[in-house]
């Protein structure tokens, strides 16, 4: 049987409609996860959900501990994973609130612990990584999206930075030209780590704020704030959806 998880963002530490069954506190041999994985309801179906900057949000995009999070996914026999992130917003169409299904990926993240293979006498091993996300995922969310009626974007390059600074006006543009349409912080190494363990992943992107140099004046966090508030109602909708179908 397939088993589902869901990877809670900033604006989404917890789950609001989830009927919580049980919480399991695991330790991996890359230390601890993020938080507990609670085991729950949602839409009449057995969901896991984790926080992905701990519950409370306090885990630092790059403090994050991506390898323990999902090697404990694995070890819980998740085999798909919906991962909700908030992000700015680059090209026209990625407006504030805006949920997207992005295709692709550009890392810009450095200094993250990003592989599993790389113990000593583990054979060298190079996944494939051409399409990071899983096309059947995708394909499922963006058809719940329009059974919730929500409005999405189907595709959109995902560039993921550093952190914990917001980007510099050129970082942006340089990312535009690029390819970029958004950018966020917590995209990679999750998406390959997941890959590696052969777990289907997607991401559910909301738009939280115009991307550094797009707008007038500073990005602010009360501006991130209200508009999460709005794009994570959405997206909250739409993984009822995905889980209901
Ligand atoms: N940059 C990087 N990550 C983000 C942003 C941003 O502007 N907004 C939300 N996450």
């Amino acid at each position: 049987m397939s088993r589902l998880a869901i990877i809670g963002g900033t604006g989404l530490s917890q789950l609001a409609d989830l009927k919580i069954i049980k919480s399991d506190s695991l330790s991996t041999p890359y230390g601890a996860p993020s938080a507990d994985f609670i085991t729950g309801e949602l839409s009449g179906k057995e969901v896991i959900f984790l926080a992905r900057h701990g519950n409370p949000h306090s885990i630092a995009p790059h403090k994050i501990n991506y390898c323990a999070n999902i090697w404990g996914l694995k070890q819980l026999g998740v085999d798909n994973i919906i991962a909700v992130a908030a992000v700015g917003g680059i090209t026209p169409e990625m407006i504030p609130a805006h949920i997207v299904i992005p295709d692709q990926i550009i890392d810009y993240s450095y200094g993250r612990k990003h592989t599993f293979f790389e113990g000593q006498g583990d054979p060298v091993t190079h996944i494939d990584f051409s399409y990071p996300y899983s096309q059947t995922l995708r394909a499922r969310l963006i058809h719940a999206a329009k059974q919730a009626g929500v409005s999405i974007s189907p595709i959109g390059t995902y560039g993921c930075t550093q952190g914990p600074r917001l980007e510099t006006a050129a970082e942006i543009k340089r990312m535009e030209q690029d390819g970029c349409d958004l950018v966020g912080m917590t995209g990679m190494p999750e998406a390959a780590l997941a890959k590696e363990l052969a777990i289907n992943y997607a991401t559910v992107s909301v738009v939280a704020n115009w991307a550094a140099g797009k707008t007038e004046g500073e990005i602010t966090l009360s501006e991130i704030e209200q508009n999460l508030h709005k794009g994570m109602a959405n997206a909250a909708e739409l993984l009822k959806a995905f889980v209901g179908r």
